[in-house]
């Protein structure tokens, strides 16, 4: 028997004294007497890296998460140090190192303030079950510290007191409380003192967080394998932390504007009659829809790029007679591709070597909907080239518009674990690893093939993608949905809470399976999630179908109603939505924002899950009850109006807001301009003759904005399009709406329709561009006016 080994568990270890600092313009190197260097990148003023090795010697810099367009440079950059640390001050920020221990404090440059101080800092152990190290960093808490952010997370929106865990993992109907889900997005925000900051763990291994839970004034975060490598973004400001990091690791470009439309969905529609049956009820009873899913059974037996003959006998003309009625068809594709020598798509994968493979040299095997499949392995160049051309015949020849990449963490059935087992290799684009390291990223990098497939046969219009699994970063190429969630009331309140934690996580083109995947709603609860639903920047309804029907009209007719007018509401407000867009994809503002992210300072929002702001100036805030004829609310500060009454209330307190089964909470920022759109059973359904210009009064100014071009196509980005500023300032007696405009697109209608709404004067004279008018000649009339679209500059005066 050999003893005495050398095998010891040396617990945690730590970095010792500092022994040497290079510089090399703005990467800075500190390297300990025990082997540890830490990589520190200034990037911005507000935004440094941080990068630990522990064997003397950094591996190959490579990241699937950052945007290769992500925005460098500085403005200031100092470097001194004294007895006990190195100093390194940008305009933004003051960091030191200690000479001792490698540990950081990071102080606000502005009032020296502190934002985030390591505890431990950096630490690490030696994994002899997984190899490699454990790599560990822990942060001091700061008094009333609240956290947010990590992606798809199905718990309270402030994470303080919990523990996470990223593992991209198939959860059919998870619950409050189920941790990890589909998605891996290490990136959250801390907020205390009225500042915040963000770090983003650039670390696809398996990952944990821990936001003081384990120890009440520690946050921790860890991994297991890869490198300690994270971005510290800073603030004060949340919604700048969100930008940062938004503009770190992209955005996608604008979606074709049918995809804010509705969409309805089902596991599935089939045969083609069916199909037909529910696209054409959609326009006999007037609700507007945009896109039409099929679902798995649409193949045979189940194998990708495949049409069940019997089913589907004639796809082309299916999909075209549905694109003459105004409906895009959405066809979804798996990454398990069943084992069969008469396929094409398994014998060309075989023939070329593109799926993945054990470590000892066989192929991953595993059971899907099909059956034995093998998996490409996405994370190599040649195999997504070759996964982009397999769209051709859908998109190219057939006409399908957009693609579902589903079960892509990647799900296995019938395993322990229910996904590949930890020896599978991958590329990694070149740089080979294992399944541990690839696992989170492997459905990012399908919808990335598969975006860039759907992309290139469809051009030049714009391409649509929606993805189960992501990574951070996988927003620049697809949108997402929740997964399978439960028709139950606290489910809506889950979707909402999901919906905006992506957005503060990046992530905007989110939406919820409306009415619940598992399970079945009853009218008042479908009816109520549609509510929700309509202002999530993706509008689906989605069910397993095992449990009746989910289309509007499978419950009464009230609920029908209320459906439609939900529906309405949402087509009329295309415009605003598409600007919001806009602004997500050009300046990485997101769609939706939480209270917190909308107004931190006050410390009444930290703690809100249910009221959110759609785009800049909506307030939202669903009804997750049974049996509600209202709700109470927090009105954040500032002045709103109700968007059925016009009235205004003052907020900065919570209040009952009425809202019986056809109504929910809504109401505007006082000041807005708010773009509407007539209703249409789809987009592009009418020309745009008219546009309406809903502008909610304001003692004082505020802005807004309307951004159009062609709404698909790419003719925007030669400066084909739209983008008005509005700027209104009211007084007393006065109201001035200014415009500025930029961009040739020529839009089709040429006159506004402006309703003021809140004046609190009668109208006594209009000038518009400084001249005075007849009130006639703008057809003046209930506090509503039509003018050419080319105003600069109107005044209303009382
Ligand atoms: C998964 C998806 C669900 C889909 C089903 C069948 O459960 O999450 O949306 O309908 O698979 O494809």
């Amino acid at each position: 028997m050999i003893l005495n080994t050398e095998l010891e568990y040396k617990g945690d270890m730590f970095p010792s004294t500092i022994t040497t600092y290079t510089k090399d313009v703005d990467v800075l190197h500190f390297s300990t007497a025990n082997n540890v260097i830490l990589q520190l990148t200034v990037l911005r003023d507000s935004v440094l890296r941080f990068r630990y090795t522990t064997v003397g010697k950094f591996g190959k810099d490579f990241s699937y998460a950052i945007d290769e367009d992500a925005s460098r440079g500085y403005n200031h950059l100092e470097i001194s140090d004294d007895d006990e640390k190195y100093i390194i001050t940008t305009s933004k920020l003051i960091c030191h190192i200690f000479k001792s221990d490698l540990r950081k404090s990071i102080y606000d440059a502005n009032d020296n303030s502190i934002i985030c101080e390591d505890e431990k800092g950096f630490h690490w152990e030696e994994s002899y079950e997984l190899g490699g190290d454990i790599v560990k960093m822990s942060k001091a808490a700061q008094n009333g510290e609240s956290y947010y952010g990590l992606g798809d997370k199905p718990q309270h929106l402030n994470l303080k007191g919990r523990r996470f865990e990223n593992w991209a993992t198939d959860s059919y109907a998870f619950g409050k409380d189920t941790d990890p889900i589909y998605k891996a997005i290490p990136f959250y925000t801390g907020l205390h003192n009225g500042k915040s900051y963000g770090i983003f763990f650039d670390n696809t291994f398996r990952t944990f967080f821990d936001f003081c839970s384990e120890r009440r004034n520690v946050t921790s975060f860890w991994a297991q394998g890869g490198e300690m490598n994270y971005y510290f973004i800073y603030g004060p400001k949340m919604q700048d932390v969100v930008t940062s990091y938004t503009d770190l690791t992209g955005t996608p470009e604008l979606p074709p504007l049918w995809a804010l439309g509705y969409h309805q969905c089902k596991w599935s529609y089939y045969p083609e009659s069916n199909v037909k049956e529910v696209t054409q009820k959609f326009r006999d009873l007037k609700i507007p829809c945009d896109a039409i899913y099929l679902d798995i059974d649409y193949m045979e037996g189940f194998r990708c790029f495949t049409w069940s003959e019997n089913y589907f006998p004639d796809p082309k003309r299916m999909v075209k007679e549905l694109a003459d009625d105004g409906f895009k068809t959405v066809v979804i594709i798996d990454p398990g591709i069943k084992i069969d020598n008469e396929y094409s798509v398994f014998k060309e994968g075989l023939d070329n070597d593109y799926f993945c493979k054990r470590a000892d040299g066989p192929y991953m095997k595993g059971k899907v909907w099909p059956g034995e499949c093998y998996f490409p392995d996405f994370t190599r160049p040649v195999v997504r080239e070759w996964w982009a051309g397999l769209f051709k015949e859908l998109i190219e020849d057939i006409g399908v518009k957009g693609v579902w990449n589903d079960m892509n963490e990647p799900a296995v059935m019938d395993v322990p674990g229910k996904t590949f087992p930890s020896d599978v290799r991958h590329d990694y684009d070149g740089n080979p690893c294992s399944h541990n390291k690839a696992h989170n990223i492997y459905g990012m990098q399908m919808a990335r093939a598969t975006y860039h497939g759907v992309k290139r046969f469809n051009y030049p219009k714009r391409p649509f993608v929606i993805t189960r699994s992501a990574y951070s970063g996988t927003q620049r190429y697809t949108s997402t949905w929740m997964g399978d969630n439960v028709a139950t009331w606290e489910h809506l309140q889950i979707a909402n809470i999901q919906a905006q934690r992506l957005a503060l996580s990046g992530f905007s083109f989110a939406g919820s399976d409306i009415g619940g995947f598992a399970e079945q709603p009853n009218g008042e609860l479908y009816a109520r999630w549609i509510q929700l639903g309509a202002f999530h920047p993706f509008c689906r309804t989605h069910s397993s179908g095992d449990h009746g029907d989910q289309e509007p009209w499978a419950f009464d007719e009230e609920v029908t109603n209320v459906v439609r007018k939900f529906i309405e509401i949402r087509y009329q407000l295309l415009p605003y939505l598409y600007t919001s867009f806009y602004q997500y994809s050009e300046n990485n503002i997101p769609m939706l924002k939480s209270l917190v992210l909308f107004d931190q300072e006050d410390n009444q929002t930290h703690y809100r899950i249910d009221e959110f702001i759609c785009g800049n100036q909506l307030l939202i805030c669903p009804i997750n009850e049974p049996n509600a004829k209202g709700r109470r609310m927090y009105i954040p500060r500032g002045e709103w109006y109700n968007y059925w009454t016009n009235e205004i209330v003052s907020g900065g307190r919570e209040t009952w807001i009425d809202a019986d089964l056809d109504s929910m909470p809504i109401f505007v920022k006082a000041g807005a301009v708010i773009p509407k759109y007539p209703i249409q059973q789809y987009v592009g359904e009418k020309e745009i003759d008219q546009l309406t210009l809903d502008v909610y009064y304001k003692n004082g100014k505020e802005d807004s904005e309307l951004y159009e071009d062609a709404d698909d196509g790419y003719d925007y980005t030669k400066g084909r399009y739209s983008l008005k500023k509005f700027n209104v300032a009211g007084s007393e007696d006065k109201l001035i709406i200014r415009i500025h405009k930029s961009g040739k697109y020529i839009t089709s209608y040429s006159t506004f329709k402006i309703n003021l709404l809140g004046l609190p004067f009668d109208v006594k004279s209009i000038k518009l561009d400084n001249e005075y008018i007849d009130l006639e000649e703008v057809s003046f009339k209930d506090n509503t006016l039509v003018v050419s679209k080319e105003f600069t500059n109107l005044q209303i005066k009382g």
